[in-house]
């Protein structure tokens, strides 16, 4: 089975993480996120993969060296302008004549890929959308469909008393090839507001597949300190990573990291090959990055530290993400969703709460 993954946005919501790291590269527990999407895709049967990209896209080259991850054959599709999802799926699937399995490169899932395509043989459909149910659909594309699964309908945004269903579209598709030659070539093309809602007026073409097991958009700061919480807590999978060690309960670590005896590690928490944490430092639901620091006395709660992020002398980490390479220096300060980009620095002694510090303009705002 061939499968198109669409990774060529810009992940604006996510800068500055994203300014040098496209979002799907962005590690989730020290695993880059496209490698946990390539393994699922794997896992249903899906041996090639053609990467629908348009931002940064030598990063996805140097990041998988080749046309090779496991069994899975890469292509690269790159657009010269953004094409919207559905022109980059119609721009990657130049050459394919068969049956896709479409993901938007961002989405988190345990789907059964396999009984998602056999609800979509029964019905003879053209494509088929991966629904999920969410609390609140305010801030999502909400997807009413009769009870054999015909969707009848798309609604952007509802305000929450007003949607006429919870199931929302979860980034995730069955697609014939005749869908393809419905979409123009070439021009920004929308397929969730534009393609699928005009096949609505076709009868028996678009079906929903409704599953209620766990899925996260990642593309969010909060989902993407989300993402870690779930899988430390185990939600995607017994062990965060494959090769994590289980040095206590909910303890886990990777490879020969040097943790002192004197560092407190409150589970969960994750701490990546050739980590360093020093006595007196204190690291409780957090992920640690290969080659990271934790320095003597500093703290790491809820936070996420790329890798060869340096977290110096009494610094506190809450509830933010320090970059690739990034430093927070002695005693500073990040709280409340602050983003680090990578390479950054925060200066000894600052505190950003709520902040985005980039390498361009590091800080030592207050
Ligand atoms: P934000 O800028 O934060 O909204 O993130 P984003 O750029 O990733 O946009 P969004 O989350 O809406 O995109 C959903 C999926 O479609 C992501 O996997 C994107 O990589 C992908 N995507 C968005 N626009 C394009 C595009 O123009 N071309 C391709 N190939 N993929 C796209």
């Amino acid at each position: 089975m061939k499968a198109i993954v669409l990774v060529g946005g810009e992940g604006t919501r996510l800068r500055p993480l994203t300014t040098s790291t496209p979002k799907p590269l962005l590690p989730i527990a020290n695993i880059a996120f496209l490698e946990r999407q390539l393994a699922w895709l794997g896992s249903h049967g899906v041996t090639e993969v053609v990467l629908s990209m348009g931002y940064l896209p030598d990063a996805f080259r140097e990041h998988f060296r080749g046309d090779r991850f496991g069994d899975i054959t890469l292509r690269y599709a790159v657009e010269e302008k953004p094409l919207g999802t559905a022109g980059g799926i119609r721009f990657a699937a130049e050459g394919i004549n068969e049956r896709v399995i479409v993901c938007n490169g961002d989405v988190l899932t345990a789907l059964d890929l396999g009984a998602m395509v056999r609800f979509h043989e029964e019905r003879g459909a053209q494509a088929s959308i991966y629904l999920c149910r969410v609390e609140d659909p305010s801030m999502f594309g909400v997807v009413p469909t009769r009870d054999d699964g015909e969707v009848v309908g798309f609604i952007e945004k509802p305000p929450r008393d007003q949607a006429p269903t919870n199931w929302i579209n979860a980034g995730t598709y069955v697609l014939e090839p005749e869908v393809f030659d419905r979409i123009p070539t070439r021009v920004n093309v929308s397929i969730e507001r534009e393609t699928f809602p005009r096949m609505v007026e076709t009868r028996g073409a678009l079906y929903a597949y409704e599953y209620d097991g766990y899925w996260l958009d990642m593309g969010t700061p909060e989902k993407y300190l989300q993402a870690h919480a779930d899988v430390l807590r185990g939600d995607l999978g017994a062990l965060p990573t494959p090769d994590a060690r289980e040095l206590s309960p909910g303890v886990w670590v990777q490879g020969d990291a040097d943790i002192s005896q004197d560092a407190l590690l409150d589970a969960p928490v994750l701490v990546g090959r050739g980590a360093c944490i020093e006595a007196g430092a204190s690291v409780s639901g957090s992920v640690v990055g290969e080659h990271g620091v934790v320095a003597e006395g500093a703290g790491v709660r809820r936070s996420v530290l790329h890798s060869d992020a340096v977290i110096e002398r009494d610094a506190e980490i809450s509830d933010s993400v320090v970059g690739a390479g990034a430093r927070v220096g002695a005693g500073a300060g990040c709280s409340d969703i602050t983003l680090v980009g990578a390479g950054a620095i925060v200066t000894a002694g600052s505190h950003v709460s709520a902040g985005r510090v980039s390498a361009a303009e590091s800080t030592n705002q207050r």
